[in-house]
């Protein structure tokens, strides 16, 4: 088979949350210079792409998912300049930059939304507004979606938290405008965007009232059709011109939907949700259900053979989701083992992999004591709610779960070493660093050929050497079992076969019938092997092997 290589189907990108990977001044908050510190150890990790969270001006409220001033810097990371030594040395050594877009909202201190609020020429409906709420929505935080604003008398909607205003798509000057920022920093030399909650910004006209259904606002239209038509239209206005990566992120994305986003509206690739949902109950937010490996195989079996000319995504954890060693793998007794296997699969699938910061070291959730340890505006709001609704009478009823689930296990700082802080800051950190760091950091990780961290480096140097690896047909074999994920990739008679203890139990996996086992030869691992025939193995705890032969 032919296939038409891209460098983003090539690439491991590695995702860095800016104000907690390495600060350089000493106030706590990470920033631009500190990542320019650390371009030589992404380097060597082997990673081809950065993707930086918003570092662009905001008042923070959602960690600056909640933007200000789209052409600027926030201060605590620096100024354009650092952006710019960023950028540069990231491309002095063939890495590639990709910004996070975040244009479904913005913070209610942008211009734009102060303009609005006064009804201020072109800007007065830029955004939702409306005389009486028109629904019931919640914001994903799970206060109304609708509120109140004093200067304008109206209500305006935010899908999100209330500093994070719904920007109105539909009007097509909100759209040039978009489209110019995005030319502006594509002229900068970016690589690539990553679009947050982009199939949201089609949302259906009028605005339903819907009386009944989900509470949560975005899942009353997500994926509208014309998210599909925007999209499209972004992508022949602005994207077709250059040479860059995109990604969507797209809540509640059904495979289909994938589908025409990558094959016919421009998108490269799309982040789905639905295998981070299998363990999260589906009203609760807090609730966590038993990990069930079927579905999961049924799961990520559909998207890999779901998107036909489509390309996929992979991803395990992010800046959203708990540590991916605590939530799918043993952050115990086996972490360095689980890591491992989380990282052969992250690594053998279809798609291009998303490795989020600190992954790499089998980084786990944090032991967060009390409430005000937490940073994350989503667990203060809905913690408020839930108090204010009477759901619960006290934080401590639902600690442990908030404390499970919080987003600020993957926030706390980088740890780098086992110096004050880990290394990630000589100030007072903004946010809690996990206590485990004098064991579990970098510097430790470096000096030992058996950690994580040489697991990766190995893993991606193989994934670029084999095009099975990249290009390969996916097929899951043993479905049926409990315990084992195992399937095979295929490309031009090369052939790749993953086998994972992905529940730390095993025991003896069998090669089912119908799967050749002549000729496979043992390319990676994170076990010792004394005997790589794959026939019958007796898998040791997460126990993860990749064969191939050609
Ligand atoms: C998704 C981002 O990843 C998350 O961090 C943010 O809170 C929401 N979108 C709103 O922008």
């Amino acid at each position: 088979m032919a296939v038409d290589r891209e460098w983003w189907q090539e690439a491991v990108v590695y995702q860095i949350y800016a104000q907690s990977f390495n600060d350089s001044d000493g106030d706590g908050v990470g920033d631009l210079p500190g990542i320019t510190a650390k371009v030589d150890y992404l380097d060597e990790l082997g990673v081809d792409v950065v993707w930086l969270t918003p570092v662009y001006d905001s008042p923070l409220a959602d960690n600056g998912y909640d933007i200000r001033d789209y052409r600027s810097i926030h201060g605590d990371y620096g100024t354009m300049e650092d952006w710019e030594r960023l950028r540069d040395a990231l491309h002095a050594r063939d890495l590639r930059l990709v910004m996070d877009l975040v244009v479904n909202h913005t913070s209610d201190e942008h211009e734009w939304f102060e303009r609005s609020r006064r009804r201020e020429g072109k800007y007065e409906d830029y955004y939702y507004w409306r005389e009486e709420p028109p629904n019931d929505w919640e914001s994903l935080w799970g206060d109304s979606a609708w509120t109140y604003d004093e200067e304008r008398g109206e209500y305006y909607l935010h899908l999100f938290d209330v500093k994070q205003p719904d920007l109105n798509w539909r009007n097509p000057d909100v759209r040039a405008d978009i489209y110019e920022m995005m030319r502006w920093w594509l002229e900068k030399g970016i690589d690539g965007f990553r679009m947050d909650v982009i199939n949201l910004v089609g949302k259906p006209d009028p605005i339903p009232e819907d009386p009944d259904g989900p509470r949560w606002g975005g899942d009353h239209f997500a994926t509208h059709e014309t998210a599909h038509e925007f999209i499209r239209e972004m992508d022949d206005e602005v994207l077709s011109e250059y040479d860059v990566m995109t990604v969507g992120e797209t809540p509640r994305v059904s495979v289909d939907d994938a589908r025409k986003f990558t094959t016919e509206d421009g998108l490269d690739m799309v982040f789905q949700f639905e295998h981070m949902h299998v363990d999260q109950h589906p009203e609760d937010p807090w609730a966590r259900t038993e990990f069930d490996l079927r579905e999961f195989k049924r799961i990520m079996s559909r998207w890999q053979t779901g998107l036909g000319q489509g390309w996929n995504s992979v991803y395990l954890g992010n800046h959203d989701q708990p540590r991916t060693v605590s939530r799918f793998g043993d952050d115990g007794e086996y972490r360095t083992e689980s890591a491992k296997a989380l990282a052969t699969f992250l690594l053998t699938l279809g798609g291009t992999p998303f490795l989020y910061q600190g992954d790499e070291i089998g980084m786990t959730n944090v032991p967060f004591d009390t409430l005000d340890e937490h940073r994350d505006v989503w667990t203060h709001d809905e913690i408020e709610a839930a108090l204010d609704t009477g759901r619960i009478d006290s934080f401590d009823e639902i600690a442990d779960q908030v404390n499970y689930w919080s987003r600020d296990n993957a926030r706390s700082p980088m740890q780098w070493t086992a110096a004050e802080n880990a290394g990630f800051t000589a100030g007072e950190p903004w946010i809690k660093v996990n206590p485990n760091f004098p064991e579990i950091n970098v510097a430790a990780a470096r000096g030992d050929r058996d950690s994580v961290l040489y697991y990766y480096r190995d893993l991606i140097a193989v994934r670029a050497e084999h095009d099975a690896i990249i290009y390969g047909d996916y097929s899951q074999i043993a479905a049926e079992n409990d315990d084992v994920f195992a399937y095979t990739r295929t490309l031009d008679g090369e052939r790749v076969l993953v086998v994972i203890d992905f529940v730390g139990r095993a025991g003896r996996f069998a090669l089912p019938d119908g799967v050749e086992r002549e000729g496979l030869e043992l390319l990676v691992a994170n076990y010792g092997i004394a005997d790589p025939d794959p026939t019958e193995i007796d898998l040791r705890p997460w126990e993860a092997r990749v064969y191939h032969d050609e």
